[in-house]
């Protein structure tokens, strides 16, 4: 499983960095969301799929293999 945050969608509402700290970054500069490596570690689809679900902006895609 791949998740990535289209930048251009972002509005910085963070919930998905609350909902999966492991996987959301914040930036400093905007409070924008960003992924540090796009392949989810075992065990954190899960928290994924919430975390893109939750998004008001659907900004997070995720991609299954
Ligand atoms: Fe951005 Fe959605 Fe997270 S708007 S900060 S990706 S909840």
């Amino acid at each position: 499983m791949r998740v990535t945050v289209v930048e251009d969608m972002c509005q910085g509402h963070t919930l998905c960095a609350a909902t999966a700290p492991e996987l959301f970054l914040l930036r400093e500069e905007d409070g924008h969301a960003y992924v540090e490596t796009e392949v989810v570690p075992a065990g954190l689809e899960e928290k994924a799929e919430r975390a893109a679900l939750g998004c008001p902006e659907q900004a997070i895609v995720i991609e299954t293999d």
